[in-house]
C-alpha cells in the first residue's frame, strides 16, 4: 500500500477541494476500494447511491454503463469516468436494434434489461434489473413471457428461480464469468473438500448449480461475512477476495479467479488525472436519458 500512499493522499485532497465523491464498484482494486472510495457497492447499490449524491461531481470508479446510470439518475451532476475505455462485454453485445428484434420475435413480452447495457438499450427497455434483483423483477411482472437481455446466463439462472415464467434471452455473456466451468469446481473440490464455493449469477447455470451460493457482488460479500467459512472460493472477479480478506482473517480465500480487463482500466493515477482535469465527462442525450430513467427507476421502485 505504501507506494499508493502519495496518490491516495492527493486524490483525497483534490476530492474535497473539487466537491467530488467517488462511487466505486466492488471489483475495484484494494487501493481504490479502501483508499479513496466514498461509497462501495454492487451495481444496484451504486445506482441508488447516485440518486443521493449532493456534491457537484461524481467520479465513477467502475465501468462506463455505471457512469451512464449515475448520469441518468442524477443529471445535474458532472459524472466523470477515469478511463472512457472501461467498457463491458455485456453492454457491447446488444444495441437498441437488438431489443427491437426481440420484441418482434415475442410480441407483447416486456423487456427486462440488465443494467450492464448502454443508455440507448435501457431507453428501449421496459425495466432494468441487476444481479441482486433480477428474479424479483421477473416474478413481479404480470406477463408470462419475459425477454431478458443481454446476459444469457443471468437469464437462465433467473428462469430456474422463477419456473412459472417463460424467460427468453439474448445471447450475450460476461467474458469474466463465462470462463468458469463445472470441471473447474469439481476438480477444485476434490482437492479442497471443505471449500465453500460462491458464484456470481453471470456464470453458466451448471456452474451456479455446482456452487453453494450465488449472489450479486455485495450478496457474495455479505454471505462470506455472515457465514465465515473456513475456506471460500469466489467464482467471480479477483479483486473481490482481495478487498475483503483483511476484514475476514478467519476465512482462507482459495482457488482461481478471473480478472475483468475493463474494471482494471481504472487506476489511482487515472482517478487523480480525472479530478485534476475534470474529465473525461460522461454525457447522455436528454431524450435517451429520460426514457432510460423510467426503466431504471421502475427497477429501483420494484426492488424496495
Ligand atoms: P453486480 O451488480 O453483482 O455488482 O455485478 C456487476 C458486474 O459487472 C459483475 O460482473
Ligand atoms: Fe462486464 Fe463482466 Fe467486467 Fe462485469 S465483470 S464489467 S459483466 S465484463
Amino acid at each position: 500500500f505504501a507506494r499508493h500512499a502519495p496518490y491516495i493522499r492527493a486524490i483525497n485532497r483534490l476530492k474535497a477541494e473539487k466537491n467530488a465523491v467517488i462511487l466505486a464498484h466492488n471489483y475495484m482494486t484494494p487501493e481504490i476500494y479502501h483508499g479513496v472510495a466514498d461509497v462501495v457497492g454492487d451495481s444496484l447499490q451504486l445506482a441508488i447511491e447516485a440518486t443521493k449524491v449532493e456534491a457537484g461531481t461524481i467520479v465513477q470508479c467502475g465501468v462506463h454503463f455505471m457512469a451512464e446510470t449515475s448520469k441518468i439518475l442524477n443529471p445535474a451532476k458532472r459524472v466523470l469516468i477515469p478511463d472512457m475505455a472501461a467498457g463491458c462485454s455485456l453492454a457491447e453485445s446488444i444495441t437498441a436494434e437488438g431489443i427491437a428484434t426481440m420484441r418482434a420475435q415475442y410480441p407483447g413480452a416486456p423487456v427486462v434489461s440488465y443494467v450492464n447495457t448502454t443508455a440507448e438499450v435501457k431507453a428501449a427497455s421496459d425495466i432494468c434489473c441487476t444481479s441482486s434483483n433480477a428474479a424479483q423483477i421477473v416474478a413481479a411482472l404480470p406477463e408470462e413471457t419475459i425477454i431478458m437481455t443481454p446476459d444469457q446466463y443471468l437469464a437462465q439462472n433467473v428462469a430456474r428461480q422463477v419456473p412459472h415464467k417463460k424467460v427468453v434471452w439474448w445471447a450475450g455473456s460476461c467474458i469474466v464469468h463465462e470462463q468458469y466451468t463445472t470441471e473447474d469446481i469439481t476438480e477444485f473440490r476434490k482437492w479442497n473438500p471443505d471449500t465453500r464455493v460462491i458464484a456470481h449469477p453471470e456464470c453458466p447455470p451448471s456452474v451456479v448449480a455446482a456452487s453453494d451460493f450465488s449472489g450479486s457482488t455485495s450478496g457474495i460479500i455479505d454471505y462470506v461475512a455472515r457465514e465465515k467459512p473456513q475456506k471460500a472460493m469466489l467464482v467471480t472477479e479477483c479483486s473481490m477476495a482481495s478487498n475483503i480478506s483483511d476484514a475476514l482473517p478467519e476465512v482462507d480465500f482459495v482457488g482461481p479467479c478471473n480478472m475483468c480487463p475493463y474494471m482494471k482500466k481504472i487506476t489511482l493515477e487515472k482517478i487523480l488525472w480525472s479530478l485534476h482535469t475534470d474529465g473525461p465527462e460522461v454525457f447522455v442525450a436528454p431524450e435517451i436519458a429520460a426514457k432510460a430513467r423510467i426503466a431504471v427507476e421502475r427497477m429501483i421502485e420494484l426492488s424496495r
